[in-house]
């Protein structure tokens, strides 16, 4: 291999291409510069990590704002990438018009139902030549007590089956695309078992559910992971689903870890962070076909919203390419396999 060679720096979704799209979380900020850059070379597919949620796509009843969205739209079909759409049924950033009715009593599950149909069509009329999934319930299992499920406005109003009931909206505005159960963490056994057995029963029921997001918040320290994820991989599979990996960071902190004395990331962070990156990757490949989508929840070191949370304000470095754009030990790895 000449040495021009060797220093070209290899392009992640073109490692992958036989194996799964590679994607990124955006805004629009970063459909330009380093991040837009970047996104050019190593990505097939983004999602929008703010701009497609209820709340910000629709954010008054007779208001949608699809300025941000049509912008990476647009960049994707430049580029000739997909997009995933994230997300449409979710407890969090959804706009509270949606749940009140005009005397501003709590909305009926015809009105909600009404609403729900008619911003899925619109969201969809529009998106979906460029979407190939769309997480259509996002993070409704519970996990904090027993429950099987959260308990959510969506769920009080619409009633138990109402997952079922939203898969059910979505199709009929594409019948096309990957339609995705999101969640985090439920590559963990109590969680894989809750998720499991509701997927089970909404499929028995007839829902058109195509696979499982995992989320892929994860960090170095977690020394089931490669146990968790297999099992997982496998206990959807065997339900007729694919899986999709939504929302991938490898943070360097355990989610109990608060510390905030580190500047820059220790070297044994470094090492072990390659490892993982390493171990999940080989795992993905290993169930080629199972999996048909790789995410990242943004793109370099220099932003991601792990900065933020659970510690405000504690830089951290979940990423294959450090705060300057570079690739790290972390991306040597994934790229180079046999
Ligand atoms: C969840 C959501 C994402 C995002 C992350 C945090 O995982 O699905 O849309 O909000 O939390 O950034």
């Amino acid at each position: 291999m000449s040495k021009e060679c060797k220093n070209t720096i290899l392009s992640l979704a073109e490692a992958y291409k036989d194996y799964f799209k590679i994607g990124a979380a955006v805004t629009v900020n970063d459909l330009q510069g380093m991040h837009g850059d970047l996104l050019k070379k190593h990505f097939n597919s983004l999602t929008a990590e703010n701009a497609m949620k209820f709340g910000e796509i629709h954010p008054e009843e007779d208001r949608y704002d699809f300025e941000k969205p049509d912008k990476m739209k647009e960049f994707a079909l430049n580029n000739n990438m997909k997009m995933r759409g994230h997300t449409f049924v979710w407890h969090n950033q959804t706009s509270n018009w949606l749940f009140v009715d005009k005397d501003g009593k709590e909305a009926s599950r015809e009105l909600v139902l009404e609403r729900l149909k008619q911003h899925v069509k619109v969201v969809c009329d529009r998106y979906k030549d460029v979407v190939y999934a769309w997480d259509v319930v996002n993070e409704a299992i519970e996990d904090k007590n027993g429950e099987q499920y959260r308990d959510t406005k969506w769920r009080r109003i619409l009633g138990e089956d109402y997952i079922k009931t939203v898969f059910e909206i979505v199709k009929e505005q594409d019948s096309k695309a990957a339609l995705i159960y999101n969640d985090y963490n439920n590559e963990m056994p109590e969680k894989l078992e809750k998720s499991y057995t509701m997927l089970k029963e909404m499929l028995e029921k007839g829902a058109p559910i195509d696979g499982v997001g995992l989320q892929g918040h994860w960090n170095i320290r977690d020394k089931n992971l490669i146990e968790n994820l297999r099992r997982s991989i496998e206990r959807y599979a065997s339900l007729g689903l694919k899986l999709q990996v939504t929302e991938l960071d490898v943070s360097m902190f355990e989610f109990e870890d608060k510390r905030t004395e580190f500047k820059e990331p220790t070297s044994e962070m470094l090492a072990l962070q390659e490892l993982v990156y390493n171990d999940i990757f080989s795992v993905f490949r290993e169930y080629k076909g199972l999996v048909t989508s790789v995410t990242f929840w943004g793109i370099s070191d220099k932003y991601t919203w792990k900065d933020n949370f659970p510690v405000y304000g504690r830089k951290d470095w979940p990423m294959l390419f450090d705060v300057n754009g570079q690739p790290k030990a972390s991306f040597d790895r994934v790229v180079n396999f046999k």
